[in-house]
């Protein structure tokens, strides 16, 4: 009896089978027979080039689970840049992030699968808007969101995520700090201190678009899931959640609680990648997509190792004093 041959795309699914698994219960298996030949060739190309993938929450489950060496929310990837040993960082996520990890580790390279990889409210700050800012309120602290240039974060104090902006805010000892450009997540902030705080008009395209009438609409549909809305959410809608985090301190809650059902008022693949590692747990998903998160792919990241492009630099002089504002943050 003769065997069927077989091609190159069942050989790496076959061969990949492992990896399949983490995600089996997320990727239907006709898609990963498109990601397969990819996965390989990026876990070959990063021993041979000495790389690592840093993957940022909002990324696909196949990139998350089974490319990456590191994973977390923005704050997590920022610290563990610091330590990364190898000579390539690809950081599968937003430029911001990628000139973070460059910041806290200049000699390492440092890549962007594609460089139109960026975010609204990165764009809705220039360092001529901080310098005017100040120039308003003498004196004010400005504490600034990671979610920003290199030269934003130049002309700032302190740099915040939303996982810690509440312990950054009320770690400077004043009555009013400035907190750009995210004005939902200074809102949100402000909220749970004593601080006065000064906004500006920044919002992240992805967590506005969510309305307080769509989660008293997801809660009357689903009474039994546990509702975490994302910072970047308008207060208004925060509140109608029964509670809120960072990406890192929403997947924390999940795990400790494991609730039947959870709705995350976030960005898609979030769920897809907490789902991926909790079959047991239902994921109703009122969800959007950054369109910006999305330009990584199996195949961004490959084209990135193999050509070594898009090196992420910034200039030495603004380097030098948009990390002090990063250290100090991670120093707390
Ligand atoms: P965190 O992962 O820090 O919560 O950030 C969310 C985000 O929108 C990043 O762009
Ligand atoms: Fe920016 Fe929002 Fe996309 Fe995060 S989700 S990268 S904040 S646009």
């Amino acid at each position: 009896m003769s065997t069927l041959p077989t091609s190159p795309t069942d050989d790496a699914v076959a061969r990949t089978a492992d990896l399949y698994e983490r995600v089996r219960h997320v990727v239907p298996a006709v898609e990963w027979a498109a990601f397969a030949e990819d996965v390989e060739a990026i876990l070959a190309l990063k021993q041979q080039k000495d790389a690592v993938v840093l993957a940022h929450n909002y990324q696909t489950p196949e990139i998350f689970h089974c490319v990456s060496d590191i994973v977390g929310d923005s704050l997590a990837l920022a610290r563990e840049a610091q330590h990364v040993d190898a000579e390539v960082i690809v950081l599968a996520g937003v430029h911001f992030m990628a000139e973070t990890a460059k910041l806290l580790n200049p000699a390492k390279r440092v890549l962007v699968p594609d460089l139109r990889a960026g975010c609204s409210l990165a764009e809705s700050i220039t360092a001529a808007d901080v310098r005017g800012l100040r120039a308003q309120h003498p004196g004010v602290p400005v504490v600034t969101y990671v979610n920003t240039s290199a030269e934003v974060k130049a002309e700032s104090d302190i740099c915040c995520t939303s996982g810690n902006a509440v312990a950054v805010i009320e770690s400077l000892g004043t009555d009013r700090v400035i907190m750009i450009p995210d004005e939902f997540l200074a809102r949100n902030v402000a909220a749970q201190t004593g601080v006065e705080v000064i906004t500006w008009p920044g919002r992240c395209e992805v967590h506005e678009r969510f309305t307080p009438g769509d989660v008293r609409q997801l809660r009357a549909e689903h009474p039994e899931a546990l509702v975490l809305a994302h910072p970047e959410c308008s207060p208004e809608v925060v509140a109608e959640a029964h509670g809120s985090g960072s990406t890192a301190q929403m997947l924390d809650l999940v795990q400790v609680r494991r609730p039947p059902q959870v709705a995350l008022i976030t960005e898609c693949s979030m769920s897809d990648n907490v789902a991926a590692q909790h079959p047991d747990i239902d994921f109703v998903r009122p969800c959007n997509i950054c369109p910006h998160m999305r330009r990584s792919t199996l195949g961004t990241i490959r084209r990135a190792l193999e050509t070594g492009t898009h090196e992420v630099t910034v200039p030495g002089d603004v380097a030098e004093r948009a990390r002090r504002a990063v250290e100090r943050m991670l120093a707390l």
